[in-house]
C-alpha cells in the first residue's frame, strides 16, 4: 500500500492544529458569503467524495452531498445495508478499494477504531462523520457558529449538559486546542472520561453535579439527545438517569444574559431541551446546522487542495 506523505486526515478534532482550524473558520466563512451571493466557487470540479453511513443522518450526509456539489465535484452515497461492508468484508480492504476509485473518504461509523483502521489503509484523506466518541465536523460548524455570534471562543465558557457521548468529547477536545472552559453536568454514572474523549489534560473543563451550576456564567448552554445511536438498548434506564437534565429556561437563567444555546439536531423537545428555550430567543441551531455545509466545504477544500486565499 502507498500513502501519500502528506495525507491529512480528520478523525478527531485535534487531528488540526489550531492554525489550521482558525484558517478553516475564516475560509468557511468566506465560502459561505459566496454561497449567498450565488457565486460560484467550484474548486473541486471532477473530485469525488465516498460517504459510508452505517447509521442514520439527515444533516450530515445532506450538507457533504449538497457541499462536494456546490464545489464542483461528485458525492456518492453507501450504506452498510447495500454494501459488502454489511457482509463481513474487512473494512482495511474496503479502504483499499474507495481510496483507489474516490479522491476523499467520509464515514459515518460505531467504533472510533473502525475509521482509524479504515484510514491507515485509505490513499486519500478520510473524515470522520460521527462515530460512538466523537463528532468533529459537528463542533467545527457550532464553533463556527458562535464566532459568527460572538467572536472568537477563546476565553468563553461553554456548558455542556446531558450525556458525555461523541459531541461532548469533541466540544472537550476543541476546549483544549482553542483554550476556552467546558462545564460539564451529567448524571452518576454518566461522567467525562477524559481518556476516552482523547484529552491531554483535565484543564479545560469541570464537572458538577448539579445542571443549574455548570450553567453560571455560560457564553453558551449547549445539549444532545440523552441516547446516542447504537445505545439503543439503554434508552429506558437513561430515561430515568437524565430526567433532571434538560435545558429549560431555569438553566438558561443561570447562564450570562446574552448566552446561546446549540443542540446538534435531531432534538426531543421535552426530554433533553424544553420546546421554550430550542425555539426560543437565544436558541441558534438553524445556524448551526446550516454551518456544516459551509465548515466542511471548507474542511473537504482544505483536505484536497490545503490552503488557498490565504
Ligand atoms: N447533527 C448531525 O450530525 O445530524 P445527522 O445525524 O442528521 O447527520
Ligand atoms: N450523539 C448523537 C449525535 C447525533 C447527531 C448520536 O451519536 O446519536
Amino acid at each position: 500500500m502507498t500513502q501519500p506523505s502528506n495525507l491529512q486526515h480528520f478523525l478527531q478534532f485535534k487531528d488540526l492544529d489550531r492554525d489550521t482550524l482558525e484558517y478553516l473558520f475564516r475560509r468557511a466563512l468566506v465560502i459561505k458569503d459566496r454561497f449567498k451571493k450565488y457565486i460560484r466557487h467550484m474548486p473541486l470540479l471532477d473530485r469525488t467524495l465516498v460517504m459510508v453511513f452505517e447509521k442514520a443522518s439527515t444533516r450530515t450526509r445532506l450538507s457533504f452531498e449538497a457541499g462536494m456539489h456546490q464545489l464542483g465535484g461528485a458525492a456518492i452515497y453507501l450504506n452498510t445495508r447495500d454494501t459488502q461492508l454489511g457482509r463481513g468484508e474487512p473494512v482495511e480492504d474496503a479502504a483499499q478499494v474507495m481510496s483507489r476509485m474516490c479522491d476523499l473518504v467520509m464515514i459515518r461509523t460505531y467504533e472510533q477504531d473502525i475509521i482509524e483502521r479504515f484510514a491507515a489503509h485509505s490513499r486519500v484523506p478520510v473524515i470522520n462523520g460521527l462515530t460512538n466518541e466523537y463528532h468533529p465536523c459537528q463542533i467545527l460548524a457550532d464553533i463556527l457558529t458562535f464566532i459568527e455570534h460572538r467572536g472568537s471562543i477563546e476565553g468563553a465558557t461553554v456548558a455542556w449538559i446531558g450525556d458525555s457521548n461523541n459531541v461532548c468529547n469533541t466540544w472537550l477536545q476543541a476546549a483544549e486546542m482553542l483554550n476556552f472552559q467546558v462545564r460539564v453536568s451529567t448524571p452518576p454514572g454518566y461522567e467525562v472520561e477524559p481518556e476516552r474523549a482523547g484529552l491531554h489534560a483535565t484543564s479545560h473543563f469541570q464537572a458538577f453535579a448539579d445542571p443549574l451550576e455548570a450553567c453560571q456564567g455560560a457564553d453558551l448552554v449547549t445539549t444532545d439527545v440523552w441516547t446516542s445511536m447504537g445505545f439503543e438498548a439503554e434508552n429506558e434506564a437513561r430515561r430515568k438517569a437524565f430526567e433532571h437534565w434538560c435545558v429549560d429556561s431555569e438553566m438558561m437563567a443561570q447562564a450570562n444574559a446574552d448566552a446561546l444555546f446549540m443542540h446538534c439536531l435531531p432534538a426531543h423537545r421535552g426530554e433533553e431541551v424544553t420546546a421554550e428555550v430550542i425555539d426560543g430567543p437565544q436558541s441558534v441551531v438553524w445556524d448551526e446546522a446550516e454551518n456544516r455545509l459551509h465548515a466542511q466545504k471548507a474542511l473537504m477544500e482544505y483536505l484536497l487542495l490545503g490552503r488557498l486565499d490565504d
